[in-house]
């Protein structure tokens, strides 16, 4: 069984990603400070697999407990680096510590991968690269801008970070992963996204509302110069996202070098109002919302040039929007229990 070492792995994506790749016949070894997640994400792991991923509770910035856990898994074939902290408005009032934790983070990963010969990193990038873009949709090889936010920066520097280091190392190889906006959870409703108190994203607060946790749903801005005037964004399941990366370590262990970047969205853009009908459509469930003024640093609209992924990795994000809302509402009805 080829062992592959995912920090971050208790989060929200991480926990899919243990799914899809446990199901893939990986074997797994979650390195989390549980900062923003629970172990119980991992028991859910266990139940829709039937193995408990290994687990390490430790920070990725202290660099002697990681060098710990790399030891005692040295036979790792890859890395998928995960831990960051990922609150665009609490970066701008904290920059160092998104700094210190995201990259102090990924370096000490690098290091690690160096000293114990661990060959592949998928690292999670983010949309938040290629800022207000000018021509939609996005390719790879639209120019990134500078971001708007310091955790924005941290994905921009990162992606350069890596991209140095594996210049500087023949036996080390990347794949950046651009996630565009991911939704939704397991269809188990075992595992899925816990926000730390109020959410901050979209979807989270839809379901909120619907479940009358909060009393309604503020929509940023309907003035947008877009189709009906809302933000366009592309929404993309969970379970899709996680597959792309055990597709992303296969085309590594299978002999791709060097870096390669994708985009992982669906290629559609779809609006907050259209998302907030599909809501209701899919589980019918009515949120009520009320317009409010733009949120600031908030993109008119975004969405992927996917194709990129489909080509070299054999990939493509093909769970219907309806299947994706009813995961994320069965969620949020379960992790009230
Ligand atoms: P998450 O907060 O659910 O998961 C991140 C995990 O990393 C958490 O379990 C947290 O406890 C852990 N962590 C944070 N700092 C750590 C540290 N120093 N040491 C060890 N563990 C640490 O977030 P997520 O949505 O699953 O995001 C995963 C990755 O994907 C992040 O890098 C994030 O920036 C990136 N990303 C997320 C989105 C999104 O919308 N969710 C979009 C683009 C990119
Ligand atoms: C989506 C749309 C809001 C909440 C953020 C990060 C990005 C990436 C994903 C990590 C926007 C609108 C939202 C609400 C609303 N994360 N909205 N009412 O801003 O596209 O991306 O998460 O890398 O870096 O910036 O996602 O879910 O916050 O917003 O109207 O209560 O929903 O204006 O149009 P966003 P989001």
């Amino acid at each position: 069984m080829q062992k592959i070492i995912i920090t971050g792995g208790a989060g929200y994506i991480g926990s899919h990603t243990a799914v899809a790749l446990q199901q893939a016949g990986f074997q797994v070894v979650v390195i989390d400070n549980l900062s923003n997640s629970s172990v119980l994400s991992l028991d859910g792991v266990a139940r829709i697999t039937g193995t408990h991923p290994l687990f390490a509770q430790v920070d990725c910035t202290d660099l002697e407990s990681m060098r710990a856990v790399f030891e005692q898994h040295s036979d790792s074939v890859g890395v998928i680096h995960f831990a960051a902290l990922k609150a665009v408005g609490e970066s701008v009032e904290q920059p160092l510590l998104y700094y210190r934790n995201n990259l102090d983070g990924l370096i000490n990963v690098l290091t690690c991968m160096s000293e114990f010969k661990i060959p592949n990193i998928v690292f999670s990038s983010s949309a938040t690269v290629y800022g207000v873009p000018s021509v939609l949709p996005v390719t790879e090889e639209t120019p990134l801008q500078p971001a708007t936010s310091p955790y924005g920066q941290t994905k921009v520097i990162g992606e350069s970070i890596i991209r140095d280091t594996v210049a500087a190392n023949a036996g080390l190889n990347a794949t950046l992963l651009r996630y565009f906006n991911p939704i939704g959870a397991h269809p188990s409703g075992l595992i899925g996204e816990r926000p730390n108190g109020v959410p901050n994203n979209l979807m989270p607060y839809i379901t909120q509302t619907a479940a009358g946790i909060r009393p309604i749903l503020r929509v940023f801005g309907n003035d947008y110069d877009t189709p009906d005037g809302y933000c366009v964004r592309d929404y993309i399941d969970v379970n899709d996202l996680a597959m792309a990366h055990v597709a992303a370590l296969r085309h590594m262990l299978d002999g791709a070098t060097g870096v390669s970047t994708f985009n992982l969205g669906t290629g559609r853009g779809y609006s907050v109002m259209e998302l907030i009908n599909a809501f209701r459509d899919a589980t019918g469930v009515d949120v009520p919302y009320e317009i409010v003024a733009r949120r600031a640093g908030d993109v008119p609209a975004i969405w992927a040039d996917a194709s990129l992924a489909g080509r070299v990795l054999n990939w493509h994000a093909d769970t219907p929007l309806s299947e994706t809302l009813s995961s994320a509402w069965l969620w949020q009805q379960n992790s009230e229990k």
